[in-house]
């Protein structure tokens, strides 16, 4: 299952993330994805090191994911948006290529640090786009979860990464500016049949919890109180998940348990793969590559588990 967390800066994206990849690490294998502007994944995490980011790997990640799909000509012709078809390699979420750390039980991968500049549609280079790329050739199943930390907005709208996942957190502190987001957020979700579910945080009183509800209704799935165990972790303390508080854990439950009960919608996750694909082609990327790309929609390819190359 695929999770993203998303939300203004400073909201929790990051802190909520690495709970609930530790959290899931004691249930599953677990991928946790750094693919925020600002890399702090890592550093919550208590990693010791940085993998090598895939924002710089975008070329070899084409290349391989390409496989031998001979709708794909070669690695430059392959855009962020290029689905799979027959030949491509379709990939486990724990795959080797993919640099990654091992830390709390979690492998980390980061995308690199990235500009504004990075957000934009047109972009090609996008570091997020390895992102795209690896999360439309994973074949991912119960019990396994790919957790990203994301920057809400552009260009997770535009090029459909929005839709790459089961289920998105959208981490909210109970302020005017930090529900601000939700609407956006909420209104392109229920557009593509994207399951959003709201997760105050640094919640303080039954007024913060009155103030969420009124804002977001029955989206607000759990939330999180503002944690004297997060500020230690923050520090730089020891930290272990046991040291938050009994409400905090619940919450915790409460997302493994919101994913784990998502059904997985492979027909709608292919469907839109091809949609946002088109889009995609017609904006920018038909005239970068000087290609006519819907031709590398395959009609024939299905995800799920049977698409997954044997070992
Ligand atoms: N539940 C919480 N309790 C206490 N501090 C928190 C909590 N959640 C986040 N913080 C703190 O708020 C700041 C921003 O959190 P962070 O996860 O980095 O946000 P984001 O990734 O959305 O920018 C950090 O200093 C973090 O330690
Ligand atoms: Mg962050």
């Amino acid at each position: 299952m695929r999770v993203a967390f998303v939300g203004k800066g400073g909201s929790g994206k990051t802190t909520l993330s690495s709970l609930f990849a530790r959290y899931a690490a004691h249930i599953g294998t677990v991928v946790a994805i750094d693919a925020d502007i600002n890399q702090h994944l890592g550093l919550v995490l208590g990693a010791a090191t940085t993998p090598r980011p895939l924002g710089g790997m975008i070329g070899e990640i084409k290349e391989y994911l390409r496989g031998d799909n001979p709708r794909i000509r070669d690695a430059a012709s392959m855009v962020k948006t290029t689905p799979p078809g027959r030949g491509s390699r379709l990939i486990r979420l724990d795959d080797p290529f993919f640099p990654s750390v091992r830390v709390e039980g979690v492998a980390l991968m980061v995308t690199g640090p990235f500009e504004e500049e990075d957000l934009g549609v047109a972009c090609y280079h996008s570091k997020v786009g390895a992102v795209e790329l690896y999360l439309n050739h994973v074949v991912d199943d119960q019990g396994e979860y790919v957790v990203a930390d994301m920057t809400a907005g552009a260009d997770s709208f535009a090029s459909g990464l929005f839709t790459r996942f089961d289920v998105t957190f959208l981490v909210a502190e109970p302020t005017r500016q930090g529900v601000s987001v939700y609407r956006q957020y909420r209104d392109h979700a229920a557009d593509f049949g994207v399951a959003l579910a709201v997760v105050g945080n640094k919640v303080q009183d039954r007024r913060d919890v009155d103030f969420l509800r009124e804002h977001v209704g029955d989206d607000l799935l759990t939330w999180f109180g503002h944690s004297p165990a997060v500020r230690a972790l923050e520090q730089g303390r020891p930290f272990t998940l046991d040291d938050l508080s009994g409400d905090d854990h619940d919450a915790l439950a409460m997302l493994l348990k919101r994913v784990d009960v998502q059904p997985k919608d492979w027909q709608r996750f292919g469907a839109q793969a091809a949609e946002f694909h088109l889009r995609n082609a017609r904006a920018w990327a038909d005239r970068a590559t000087g290609e006519d790309l819907s031709t590398q929609i395959d009609p024939e390819f299905v995800y799920g588990p049977a698409a997954t190359n044997p070992a």
